[in-house]
């Protein structure tokens, strides 16, 4: 259990994000919070957290909140630091992105990229993740053993959402460097060498993809990246700048949380020790147990939103315009109010949504495209290999934002 205090009075919660005891399970001091505060202050933060589940899923949809200050309050009114010149390219990349534009801008990206993401048009994509993932195992399962986030997990969906885009999949490993590399920015306090690294990876990613762009503005193709270059929108069509951004953030976001919700469902269910072939009996046991992992064990824990106003909550928080908040989705998974016995792993519980996607105006666009991947990915790698156990006991990355695996190392 790791070193948590929490004055129940004033709703002030004390836990160090970087102790290896909350990390390695953050489920045990959420139950702690549950019990004692959903809604607290976190100390070493300063600001506040929420962690029920009824409240997260209602602040992700309130639109009094954004992921964006800047559109409604300069930098001066809010006493915010001037953005960080080491920075630049980094910020470059995400002035532009999806996930950091509120409404009209937000509308406007999100509809033109929209369309390649829903379930009717992911469907179609079974055939290639299946003969992917057999392929990848393939070329294991001889060897008795495998690290499986490198060897399987890390490769599968940077090739689906390469080929969707209508990237070379030859650029994997620069695109697999450069994500990792940015995505150490979200962690709480990203040290000045982690800035510099995540610039340095922003310039060059934007750099590759400049080029692609251009390649496909003189042979244009049947892919999405062809796709958002000639669409329209109300006659605009998107900036350079725009969709540098919105293909590195596809780039990006569709691999770096599936990666890790492969990692974190084989170590769960071989950890259950449930059996595999009643897991995966059928396509509805598998969505189940899929939807299991993502509620038991899910690979973002934390985003944030700004106060757009000052803003009075039922719950007695008093914020200012500008304010931070913190909406604990790995905690809202775990609300022992919306689920019974929530810090066990019951893949036959049918108690409704988690929150592992968000909700609302920013709800994952690549949901169904993660829930494809993992609905067959899992099966096939159960079936395949039905011997498959742990090597060792996994460590746990010193990330407390983004939940997963150093590496998996399997043996059977
Ligand atoms: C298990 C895998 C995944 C998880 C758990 C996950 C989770 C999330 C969450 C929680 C958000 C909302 C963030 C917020 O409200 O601030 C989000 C947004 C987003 N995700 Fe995912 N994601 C996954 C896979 C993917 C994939 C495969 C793609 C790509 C194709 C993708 C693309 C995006 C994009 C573009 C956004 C921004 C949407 C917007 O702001 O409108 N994600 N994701």
């Amino acid at each position: 259990m790791p070193a948590i205090s929490i004055d129940r009075t004033l709703r002030r919660v004390s836990i160090d994000a970087r102790d290896p005891a909350f990390y390695r399970d953050p489920l045990a001091a959420y139950a702690e919070i549950h019990a004692q505060c959903p809604a607290f202050f976190w100390e070493e933060r300063q600001q506040w957290y929420f962690a029920g589940y009824d409240l997260v899923n209602a602040l992700l949809r309130d639109r009094r909140f954004g992921r964006q200050i800047l559109h409604v309050a300069t930098r001066d009114e809010l006493g915010l630091p001037l953005p960080k010149p080491h920075l630049k390219d980094f910020d470059a990349l995400e002035a532009h992105s999806l996930l950091e534009l509120e409404p009209p801008a937000h509308t406007r990206l999100r509809t033109l990229v929209n369309r390649a993401f829903v379930s009717r048009q992911i469907e179609q994509l079974r055939p290639d993740i299946e003969q992917l993932s057999h392929a990848l195992i393939d070329s294991f399962a001889d060897d008795g053993e495998v690290e499986l986030l490198k060897s399987f997990a890390e490769t599968l969906p940077v090739t689906i959402i390469a080929r969707m885009l209508g990237i070379p999949v030859e650029a994997a490993p620069d695109l697999l460097d450069w994500s990792h590399r940015m995505v150490r920015m979200y962690v709480f306090n990203p040290s000045y060498e982690t800035e510099l690294d995540a610039n340095q990876a922003s310039a060059d990613f934007a750099d590759y993809l400049r080029g692609i762009i251009a390649e496909k503005c003189r042979t244009p193709a049947d892919d999405l990246l062809t796709h958002m270059i000639t669409s329209e929108k109300d006659g605009e069509r998107l900036s350079e700048a725009e969709l540098v951004s919105t293909t590195a953030l596809l780039l990006n976001a569709g691999h770096e949380a599936t990666v890790h919700q492969i990692g974190n469902a084989v170590k769960t269910i071989l950890q259950s020790g449930l059996p595999a072939k009643d897991l995966f009996a059928t396509e509805t046991a598998t969505a189940l147990t899929v939807e299991e992992c993502l509620r038991f064990a899910a690979p973002l824990h934390i985003f944030q939103r700004y106060a757009l106003s000052d803003i009075e909550l039922d719950e007695g928080v008093t914020l200012r315009k500008g304010d931070k908040i913190g909406l604990l989705l790995g905690a809202a998974n775990v609300d022992p109010k919306k689920f019974t016995g929530p810090n066990a792993f019951r893949p036959t519980r049918d108690e409704g949504a988690n929150v592992s996607f968000g909700a609302g105006l920013h709800f994952c666009i690549g949901a169904p495209l993660a829930r494809l991947e993992l609905n067959l990915a899992l099966p096939i790698l159960f079936q395949r290999l039905p011997n498959m156990r742990l090597k060792n006991e996994p460590e746990v990355k010193d990330a407390f934002h983004f939940h997963g695996l150093e590496r998996l190392d399997l043996v059977w």
